[in-house]
This record gives C-alpha cells, sequence and structure tokens, in this order.
C-alpha cells in the first residue's frame, strides 16, 4: 500500500467477493489502535465495517498486553459486528475467527497454520496472529463487537522480548506476501464462517476448529487467579471452553486465564 488513502482502500476492495464483511473500509496511515477506532465510529457505522491501519502506535494484545504493530509489516484490523445473537453465543465469534483467519492463511500460503486455544494462529511454535474480541452489552443485548486482528506478515525482525514466540508469514514462506491479497482471502474466509455462526450458533465449527487446534492432546498450564494447575487439554466444548484433564482423573472447564501449551511459546 502507498501513501494514497483513497487508491490504498481500492487496492483493499478490488476483487473482493463478499457480500457484507468490509464493503465499508476505513484505511488509516496510523492510529492508536483499530479496535479503538472502531468503538468511536461504531454507532454511525454498518456492520462489516473494517478498520484498517498501516501501524498502531497503542495497538492492544489481550490481558492487558502490548501488541507490536510496526508501519506497513502486517494486517492490523478491526470488525464492527452488529449481530443479532444472545450475549452468550459472543465468546465463540472469537473462536470462528481464529479458525477463518487460519483457513485463510493456509489458503494463501500454503503454510501449516494451526490454532492455539482460543485463536491464536501459529506456526511451528510461533505465533503470527492475534485476536482480540471486545463487546459492549447493553440492557442484555449486543450493541456491538469490536474484533481486532493482528497478522505479522512481512515483519522481518521482532523485538527482543517477543522474538522467541513470534514469526511472520515471510519468515515461514522464505517469500514477501501480497498484503491486499491475503485481507481478501481473509474476508471472504470469515464471512462465510460468521454467516454460518450468524444464522446458527448451535450448529458450531467443532470438527474443522478440532482438526487444526494445536493445544488438543498436548500438556497445558493453566493459570486462574493466583494459582496454576497443569494437565492435558483434551477436547473443546460446544461453548467454545477447552477441557483439561489432571493428573488425578478429573476434568477442569477452562473458559478464561492463560494456557501455556507444553512446546508451543
Ligand atoms: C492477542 O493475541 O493478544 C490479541 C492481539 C490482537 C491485535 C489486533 S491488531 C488489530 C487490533 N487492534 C488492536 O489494538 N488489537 C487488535
Amino acid at each position: 500500500m502507498n501513501n494514497n488513502i483513497d487508491e490504498n482502500i481500492s487496492l483493499l476492495k478490488d476483487g473482493l467477493k463478499t457480500k457484507w464483511l468490509a464493503k465499508n473500509i476505513i484505511y488509516l496511515p496510523t492510529v492508536d489502535s483499530t479496535n479503538q477506532e472502531v468503538k468511536r465510529i461504531a454507532s454511525t457505522h454498518p456492520h462489516g465495517t473494517v478498520v484498517i491501519a498501516e501501524q498502531q502506535t497503542a495497538g492492544k494484545g489481550r490481558l492487558g498486553r502490548v501488541w507490536s504493530s510496526p508501519n506497513g509489516t502486517g494486517l492490523w484490523l478491526s470488525i464492527l459486528l452488529k449481530p443479532e445473537i444472545a450475549p452468550n453465543q459472543i465468546a465463540n465469534i472469537t473462536l470462528v475467527c481464529g479458525l477463518g483467519v487460519c483457513k485463510a492463511i493456509r489458503k494463501h500460503t500454503g503454510l501449516n497454520a494451526l490454532i492455539k486455544w482460543p485463536n491464536d494462529v501459529i506456526i511451528g511454535n510461533k505465533k503470527i496472529c492475534g485476536i482480540l474480541t471486545e463487546t459492549t452489552v447493553e440492557a442484555n443485548r449486543i450493541s456491538y463487537v469490536v474484533t481486532g486482528i493482528g497478522i505479522n506478515v512481512n515483519t522481518t525482525e521482532f523485538d527482543n522480548d517477543i522474538k522467541h514466540k513470534a514469526t511472520s508469514l515471510s519468515i515461514e514462506s522464505g517469500s514477501v506476501i501480497n498484503r491486499e491479497n491475503l485481507f481478501k482471502e481473509i474476508m471472504f474466509t470469515l464471512e462465510k464462517y460468521l454467516d454460518n455462526y450468524f444464522s446458527n450458533p448451535n450448529d458450531g465449527i467443532y470438527e474443522e476448529y478440532t482438526a487444526l487446534c494445536a493445544t488438543l492432546g498436548r500438556e497445558v498450564t493453566v493459570s486462574r487467579g493466583n494459582s496454576t494447575f497443569n494437565g492435558k487439554a483434551v477436547t473443546i466444548e460446544a461453548t467454545g471452553d477447552l477441557i483439561v484433564e489432571l493428573a488425578n482423573g478429573t476434568t477442569e472447564i477452562v473458559s478464561s486465564g492463560e494456557v501455556t501449551v507444553q512446546g508451543i511459546y
């Protein structure tokens, strides 16, 4: 992409095969966080609006972490969703998006991208994509959902604090990836998975998600408040929760908190 905002929006829209997702694109050379920008414009913009930035100066990760978003190297974008679903069905949007992004990356690059529960996309034992979903609920009704997606596309170097756990599509593939084309593939695939989920939230994505989930079958450590426990990740429930089997044979339902997977960052 270049310095001309209209041209960049055309590059992102040209050949885009979606029905509602990313029909409205806000492209910004720089922003604090695309999730924050979506929140600022949510009341005046339609379902499916995408805010995409060349760089973020205050990119946010899960659990209050910083998301490094250097200029021109990645896809840093957030989607505004105004779905007609119950608040308790929101959690799975994040899994649905993780699956959609993972599938699109696999198709576009041929790389063996997998999912680290709940929604990191990894290659080998390193992360290439993180997703941060934020929701506003009023009177038990969802006002809107912001799904922020960060993908390290053409990053060649990472800061010291993340270099052991982060990688990019170009590092893994050995070639420069066209970000606009990848964007279009991701939007197309995500729309398909979101449409399925919104029209039938109970149908689940279980089989496809499970097939690509690198966490299952591995030893994990779960941090919950001040305590931690170890076990083996055995299944994912229809609710999106992770079931962890402890050494004594009992199981724990993990719906939040941080899971560290042995062998993956
Ligand atoms: C994580 O794995 O911790 C989630 C990272 C989410 C990063 C993306 S980049 C686009 C959007 N804007 C943000 O500030 N965060 C998300």
